[in-house]
């Protein structure tokens, strides 16, 4: 029997892509399992690619067809995979359904029966551990299913032809060339299990024939499971129509259980964007593959990259920015022009205009530097402001504090910002000259153009354009001109 129903639209940029005016289009995520293959303490589905959770990379692409509902299969380690994906704001609009113990993919989905079963609409379900898998390939899937002859088919079987299918659930034709039915790796023939192509567990199904076919399904494999992959057979037994489609891209489609998988995919994800950063970017990376950049950040034209050199998250690099060797820079925005010297870590901070940090300094927690600023050997920034042309070069914290311009910050100072219980600020204000070895304990304030003393304690605030000095500091002199520092 082959449906035909109204279909519904996919809206991409609020434009129709595809789909039939009506019904709505609904996806399902299969996420529950543990992935016993991965050998870890961590669902499968939770493992990074590329800095995002495996089930991330799939949901944020699901959400581009627009949906009217996507619902997550939960069951390992359920909260955890929840508050991972609620870690996307993009997808507040998320369902969950609980799968109580992991029996197969076909008990995974009659987890959903409740939300879905009486559903008239179309079910798109993936897989949480197929990451790559890109939402233009899934709009040709769906209007397969809904549009091909325009009759909708029952299910339709996103398959992929595979070098080495060892694994993979083989899709088995009949003479005519249309689907007979799945047969998974381990229940396989030695002739079954030279066909290459595969199941890629992506499929769509009409939701008002998959759950009367799922009851159907027993465990009678030999994994002792339900298996999803019996219900197109199923389908196809009561004369109902199964499509296949065959995509062409391997990578895109494939699923990752172990970790050389994993390690696999992420190399290729991490060649593609140096390669596209290097062809269309025009960034420079003296050895690529020892050079890791997040594929959801951005770098200008001109930039260096060393070996050993992380972006992580989505940072952004202005142009002709040079990053030297053991660095990291974390959802952090770097200007036009920035060096980053060797063994920095620069973490949710910004860097401005052609400043220069390290070696070995530590941006944290909305640190800022502004343009021209400099900051040096061996200095960590918290939360910290450091403003136009200013400079710490050695060994210095500066926590909770706002420095003005043009101001020197010298060795070994330390905004001194945690009494035990509070965290206080630090104010300095422009052209100070902070001398070696400050101590500086918060609440302060050092007005514009003061001098602290090499060796000073400064527990009160410092007038401006005074020399203070000592343990705890006190005024020892009025620099004259008292307010005004240095001229720009
Ligand atoms: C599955 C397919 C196989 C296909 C392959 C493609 C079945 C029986 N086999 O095999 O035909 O070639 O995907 O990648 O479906 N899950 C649950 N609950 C469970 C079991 C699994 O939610 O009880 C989830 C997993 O978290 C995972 C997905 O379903 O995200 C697939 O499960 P997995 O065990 O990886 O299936 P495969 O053996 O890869
Ligand atoms: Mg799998």
């Amino acid at each position: 029997m082959e449906l035909d129903k109204p279909g519904f639209v996919i809206m991409q940029n609020g434009k129709e892509v595809g789909g039939r005016p009506g019904a709505p289009l609904d996806i399902l995520i299969l996420a529950a399992g543990l992935g016993t293959r991965m050998r870890s303490n961590t669902a499968k589905v939770l493992h990074k690619l590329d800095g995002k959770a495996l089930i991330q990379h799939v949901t944020l692409e699901a959400l581009k067809l627009n949906p009217r509902n996507i619902y997550v299969v939960v069951g390992h380690q359920a909260s955890d995979v929840e508050a991972t994906l609620k870690e996307e704001s993009a997808l507040g609009s998320v369902k969950f359904v609980n799968q109580r113990s992991q029996r197969g993919t076909g008990d995974a989905v009659i987890s959903a029966k409740d939300v879905l079963s009486r559903a008239d609409s179309t079910l798109l379900v993936l897989s949480g551990d197929v990451p790559l898998i890109q939402a233009e390939t899934l709009e040709v899937l769906v209007s397969r299913h809904t549009d091909d002859g325009n009759r909708t088919a029952a299910c339709t079987i996103l398959s992929i032809e595979l070098d080495d299918p060892t694994g993979y659930g083989r899709l088995i034709r009949n003479g005519a060339g249309d689907f007979d039915k799945i047969v998974e790796h381990k229940d396989a023939t030695q002739e079954q299990r030279s066909i290459k192509e595969v199941n890629s567990g992506i499929y769509c199904f009409e939701t008002s024939l998959l759950f009367p076919a799922l009851e159907k399904v027993e465990p009678k494999n030999a994994q002792g499971e339900f298996y999803l992959t019996d219900v197109p057979g199923i389908l196809r037994g009561s004369n109902d129509e199964v499509r296949i489609f065959c995509h062409d891209d391997p990578v895109e489609v494939s699923g990752i259980n172990t970790r050389v998988e994993l390690a696999n995919f992420e190399a290729i994800v991490r060649d593609r964007t140096r390669r596209r950063l290097m062809l269309e970017a025009g960034v420079t990376f003296i050895d690529p593959e020892h050079t890791y950049v997040s594929s959801s950040a951005q770098i200008g034209q001109d930039c260096i990259l060393y070996p050993d050199v992380y972006i992580e998250g989505e940072s952004m690099i202005g142009s002709g920015c040079e990053i030297r060797s053991g660095s990291r820079i974390t959802n952090s925005k770097l200007g036009d022009n920035v060096v980053i010297k060797d063994h920095s870590l620069i973490i949710d901070s910004t860097v401005g205009e052609g400043c220069s940090v390290g070696p070995f300094a530590h941006l944290r927690m909305n640190a800022s530097i502004e343009a021209g600023a400099a900051v040096g050997n061996f200095v960590e920034l918290k939360k910290s402001k450091l403003g136009r042309g200013s400079k710490a070069m050695h060994l210095s914290y500066l926590g909770d504090a706002t420095i003005g311009e043009k101001t020197n910050i010298g060795a070994g100072t330390i905004t001194c910002n945690y009494d035990g219980k509070n965290k206080h600020e630090t104010f300095i204000e422009n052209g100070v000259k902070i001398g070696s070895d400050t101590m500086l304990v918060a609440p302060v304030r050092v007005g514009e153009g003061a001098v602290t003393a090499a060796g000073s304690v400064v527990t009160k605030d410092v007038p401006p354009g005074t020399l203070v000095a000592g343990v705890p500091a006190k005024v020892k002199k009025q620099l004259i001109p008292a307010q005004e520092p240095e001229r720009r």
